[in-house]
C-alpha cells in the first residue's frame, strides 16, 4: 500500500472502474477484521477508495451498523480541521458546523438517529446504543492540556471513553497519517509527565507545552511511520472492502504498542526538547492502566472555562490566528 499526505490510501494494482461494493461487502469487510455483533467501532474513511459504493455514504454507515448489529455502536469523526479562524470555538456551530472528514462522517452527523459530541475541532458523530453515552460527556470533559485546548482528548472526551471501553479503530481506505488516535495519545503522554512530576515542578513543566495558538512543545511522534511500525508487529489486523484496505484493531492495543515503541526509543520519534522535557521515560504498561482503568485518570486541571484554551486567538498585529495546520 502507498500513502500520500491527503490520506487516502491506494493499492497498488487495483483498478479504478468495474467494482461496485455492497452494503453486504462492507458487513463481511469488518467482520473479517474480527468485528462481531454488539461492538463499538470508530472509524476513519474515504468513500471513493473503496471503488463504486452502491448506494453511496449511507450503504457504507448501514453496512457497518449491520456489522455492530443492534447492541452495537458506530462513531465517526465530525472534525471541523478548516478555516478555524478567530477566538478559539467561534467557528462552531454544534448542529450546523459540518464535519471536514469525508462524506462519511458528514452523512452520519445528518442522520436524524446520529448524536455529535460538542467540541470546536475534534466533535464525534455517533449511532447506536452507546451513541449518547459516548458523545454527551465532550461538552463538559476537562483536565488535559493540548494544543486544541483542555476538553479535546480529555478526562470522558470520546476519544478517553473509546480508549476505556477498548473500542475497535478502524482506518478504511486511509493512510496511517490520518490516525487521530496518535493525537490521544500525546495528550496522555503529556498529562502523564505532569501527574508524575512533583508539585514544584509541575507549573514549570506545564508552562513549556503548547497550547492553541501558542508555542511550546508537544510529543508529535510520526504517525504514518508509527502505524508501518504497529502493522509490522500485528497490532493491526487487515481486510479489504471492495478495493480499498482496511487496518483494524482494538484502541488499547494500538495505545500500548505504540507507547512502547516511543517509550523504547524516545529519541527516534519524539524532538529532543521533548525528550528533555519528559526526563525519565514512562512506563507504558502503568500510563495504559492508569488511563484505561473504570474511571480513566481524573482530570489534573480544573478549567477556567469551557473549552478552556491558554493559547493565543489573535497574532501580534491583533488580526485573528488561523489553525489550518493542526489536525
Ligand atoms: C480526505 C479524505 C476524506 C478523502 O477521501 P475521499 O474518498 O476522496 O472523499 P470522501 O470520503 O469525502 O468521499 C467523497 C468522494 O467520493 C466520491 N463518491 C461519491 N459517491 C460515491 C460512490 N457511490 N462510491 C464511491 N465514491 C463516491 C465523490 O465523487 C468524492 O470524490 P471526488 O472528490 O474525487 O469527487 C480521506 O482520504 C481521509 O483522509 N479520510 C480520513 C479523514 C480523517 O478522519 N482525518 C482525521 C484527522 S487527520
Amino acid at each position: 500500500m502507498t500513502a500520500s499526505n491527503t490520506g487516502r490510501a491506494t493499492v497498488p494494482g487495483a483498478r479504478t472502474a468495474g467494482i461496485t461494493v455492497t452494503r453486504r461487502d462492507v458487513t463481511a469487510g469488518l467482520h473479517h477484521l474480527g468485528i462481531a455483533s454488539g461492538d463499538l467501532v470508530f472509524f476513519h474513511s474515504s468513500l471513493k477508495s473503496m471503488g463504486h459504493v452502491e448506494g453511496g455514504p449511507d450503504t457504507v454507515l448501514d453496512g457497518f451498523l449491520d456489522a455492530v448489529g443492534e447492541q452495537g455502536t458506530v462513531v465517526v469523526p465530525a472534525f471541523k480541521l478548516t478555516e478555524r479562524i478567530g477566538p478559539f470555538g467561534s467557528w462552531y456551530d454544534h448542529e450546523t458546523t459540518p464535519s471536514t472528514v469525508g462524506l462519511i462522517t458528514e452523512t452520519l452527523r445528518c442522520r436524524v438517529d446520529a448524536v455529535r459530541s460538542h467540541h470546536p475541532t475534534h466533535s464525534v458523530a455517533a449511532a447506536g446504543r452507546l451513541a449518547l453515552a459516548v458523545t454527551a460527556p465532550h461538552r463538559a470533559a476537562f483536565g488535559r492540556i493540548s494544543p486544541w485546548c483542555d476538553a479535546a482528548f480529555a478526562h470522558n472526551s470520546p476519544f478517553d471513553l473509546l480508549a476505556r471501553w477498548d473500542a475497535w479503530y478502524v482506518l478504511l481506505g486511509v493512510s496511517f497519517q490520518v490516525q487521530t488516535i496518535m493525537h490521544y495519545l500525546e495528550t496522555m503522554l503529556v498529562d502523564a509527565v505532569l501527574r508524575r512530576a512533583t508539585e514544584s515542578d509541575r507549573p514549570r513543566l506545564m508552562a513549556s507545552v503548547r497550547r492553541w495558538g501558542g508555542e511550546g512543545i508537544w510529543p508529535a511522534p510520526d504517525r504514518t511511520r508509527l502505524g508501518e511500525a504497529l502493522c509490522a508487529r500485528g497490532v493491526y489486523a487487515r481486510s479489504t472492502i471492495g478495493q480499498a484496505t482496511v487496518y483494524g484493531a482494538r484502541f488499547q492495543s494500538v495505545l500500548l504498542h505504540a507507547l512502547r515503541l516511543v517509550m523504547d526509543a524516545p529519541q527516534a520519534w519524539l524532538a529532543n526538547e521533548v525528550v528533555t522535557w519528559m526526563g525519565t521515560p514512562l512506563n507504558p504498561a502503568r500510563v495504559l492502566a492508569e488511563y484505561t482503568a473504570p474511571d480513566g485518570a481524573p482530570p489534573l486541571m480544573i478549567p477556567a472555562a469551557s473549552y478552556s484554551c491558554a493559547g493565543r486567538s489573535r497574532d501580534t498585529q491583533g488580526k485573528p490566528v488561523a489553525q489550518e495546520s493542526l489536525g
